[in-house]
């Protein structure tokens, strides 16, 4: 009985949520050691079985329902693929990222398991990352209405990207940076569901379209301006413009006081830069911290409410 495993890690917008599905560029990096895993094991019994431990779900593929993502992630590749039957599978998924909380844990999973199914079942060109990217963004696009494309890419690549959504093909370049950034991520604790808070900005877009683009073209100068300050090694820049980034998202009004107090927090203990990151509302916010004084910014975020305060690094 053979079996495949395959990984894809959470990830972190730095620049440019929201203003992303507007056409505004968006810089995002992969958290590495918060992963979703999915492993895909040969059966005697006939059907494809789904197992989700980490939620206490076990079901055969044609038993689940239309908006299950676990299902869509399956039936796009089989559908890419051109599969019309099915060998006897159990497919087994597991995820250490938060969920809702703005790390990318729904698109990390898909994306592990389209890829754990493309090498299982000797489909090497659907597990190369752009086909991985693709397929996920079609799951997304399934139960999130309109993404951007930026959670897939990251997720599917693992590097961190400067990313335009644009037809018919999206702009996506792999970031060099200079200089390691030490990036501290503080959970609310609070969930998000992404396609609301991305559907109330739409509403007031609508309502407001010339104040919402002038806050989008601002979120795009900033990504811009950090795409240069990552390539050049300018960690001082990079953390005034997370700042920045986060009053636009202020002005968007997808920040919310819990977040708020973790950025105030973050700042008056000495880290560069403080912004939501995802969504907003809930979930994560990150900080841009120097390395000697990491440890001050983390007991200040906890004391701030953090349920959670993770470390990540960008190289
Ligand atoms: O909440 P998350 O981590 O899925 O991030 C959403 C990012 C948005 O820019 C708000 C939406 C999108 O599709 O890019």
């Amino acid at each position: 009985m053979s079996q495949t495993i395959a990984t894809a890690p959470g990830k972190i917008i730095l620049f440019g949520e929201h203003a992303v599905v507007y056409n505004r560029p968006a810089i995002a990096a992969p958290v590495t050691q918060l992963r979703a895993t999915a492993r895909i094991e040969d059966m005697r019994e006939p059907g494809v079985r789904l197992c989700a431990p980490d939620l206490n779900r076990e079901y055969w593929l044609a038993d689940a329902r239309d908006d299950d993502p676990f299902a869509r992630a399956v039936l796009a590749l089989a559908q890419t693929a051109g599969l019309t039957e099915w060998p006897a599978l159990k497919i087994t998924v597991s995820s250490s990222i938060p969920m809702a909380s703005g790390l990318g844990s729904g698109a990390a999973m898909a994306a592990a398991v389209i890829r754990a199914l493309a090498f299982h079942l000797g489909l090497d060109n659907l597990a190369a990352d752009e086909a991985v990217a693709d397929l996920t963004y079609q799951v997304e696009k399934l139960l999130h209405g309109t993404p951007s494309g930026i959670d897939n890419t990251v997720v599917a690549y693992e590097k961190p990207v400067y990313f335009i959504r644009q037809r018919p093909k999206n702009q996506i370049e792999t970031l060099k940076v200079a200089r390691p950034c030490h990036l501290l991520m503080a959970d609310t604790g609070i969930y998000s569901i992404t396609k609301d808070v991305v559907g109330d900005v739409r509403r007031q877009w609508q309502s407001d379209t010339e104040r919402f683009e002038r806050i989008f073209d601002n979120c795009g100068r900033a990504a811009e301006s950090a795409r240069q300050s990552m390539e050049l090694g300018e960690i001082d820049r990079l953390g005034k413009l997370m700042t920045q980034n986060q009053r636009y998202l202020e002005e968007m009004t997808v920040s919310s006081p819990e977040l708020e107090r973790l950025v105030e927090a973050a700042q008056t203990a000495g880290a560069l830069g403080a912004k939501l990151s995802g969504a907003g509302r809930g979930g994560n916010m990150i900080a841009l911290v120097r390395e000697d004084r990491e440890e001050l910014v983390r007991l200040a975020l906890l004391r701030a409410g953090a349920q959670d305060v993770f470390k990540s690094v960008l190289t």
